[in-house]
C-alpha cells in the first residue's frame, strides 16, 4: 500500500513510519511513496530524503481558497504518487472533506492524549493543567471534526510529578513512535477498517 505522510515539523512520527518499514523489510503493508510538508523548514523533509522518499512542500498560505483550496492541491500531489493511505504525523493543519471524500477511510492520525481527552493542538498543555496522572497517546481514522475519529490503537503512560510539557511530550512520543506505525500497518493491511455509516442528517429519518 502506497502511503503519503502528512507533517509540519521534526518528523520524529514520519521517523518511526520509516524505520518500521524498513525493518519489517517486504513484510510491511505500506511503502511510504511520499511526504508532504505544509513548512519549507520542517525536519522531517530531511529525513525523507535520507531514506530516499519523494517530499513536496505545499504551503497552506499559498492557497487563498482557504482549507478546501489547499486540500486539493494534497490530493493531486498524493495522487500524482499513487498514494493509497495517508498517514498525519505531526501536520498542525485542520483537513476538510476534500481531503477526507478523496480518501475515504484512508486518512490516519496520531494524537498525543488518550482521546477522547484532550483534544487539541495543546495537549500536553492541558493534561498538566488538569492534574490527570495517566496520559497516552491515540491513533485514528481522521473525520471532518478535528480529534473526533474512530479509534485505531491508544497507549497510556504516566504523567509524573514535576513533569513538563517538555518531558512529558518526550515520554508520549516514544510511546506514538510504536503505535502509529503499528496502526497505520493494520489499515495498510486491512486488519481495521473504517466504514463511514450514512450521513448525519440522514440517521434517524423514518
Ligand atoms: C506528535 O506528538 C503528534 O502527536 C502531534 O505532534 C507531534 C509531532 O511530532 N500532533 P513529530 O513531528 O512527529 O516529531
Amino acid at each position: 500500500v502506497a502511503l503519503g505522510v502528512l507533517i509540519s515539523g521534526t518528523g520524529t512520527n514520519l521517523q518511526a513510519l520509516l524505520d518500521y518499514s524498513r525493518q519489517m523489510g517486504t513484510s510491511c503493508p505500506y511503502r511510504v511513496a511520499l511526504v508532504i510538508s505544509n513548512v519549507a523548514t520542517a525536519q522531517g523533509l530531511q529525513r525523507a530524503t535520507k531514506a530516499g522518499v519523494p517530499t513536496s512542500v505545499l504551503s497552506h498560505k499559498d492557497y487563498p481558497g482557504g482549507r478546501p483550496a489547499f486540500d486539493a492541491a494534497l490530493v493531486e500531489e498524493l495522487r500524482s504518487k499513487g498514494v493509497q493511505l495517508v498517514a498525519m504525523a505531526g501536520f498542525m493543519r485542520i483537513v476538510t472533506r476534500v481531503l477526507l471524500d478523496a480518501f475515504p477511510g484512508r486518512v490516519l492520525n496520531t494524537h498525543p492524549s488518550l482521546l477522547p481527552a484532550f483534544k487539541g493542538a495543546h495537549a500536553h498543555r492541558d493534561v498538566l493543567a488538569s492534574g490527570v496522572r495517566v496520559t497516552g497517546c491515540t491513533a485514528h481514522f481522521v473525520v471532518p471534526e478535528v480529534d473526533a475519529g474512530p479509534i485505531v490503537l491508544q497507549a497510556p503512560a504516566p504523567v509524573l510529578p514535576g513533569d513538563s510539557e517538555e518531558t512529558l511530550q518526550d515520554r508520549v512520543k516514544l510511546l506514538e513512535h510504536r503505535l502509529f506505525p503499528a496502526a497505520v500497518a493494520a489499515v495498510a493491511r486491512g486488519d481495521c477498517r473504517f466504514v463511514a455509516g450514512p450521513p448525519a442528517d440522514k440517521c434517524g429519518a423514518h
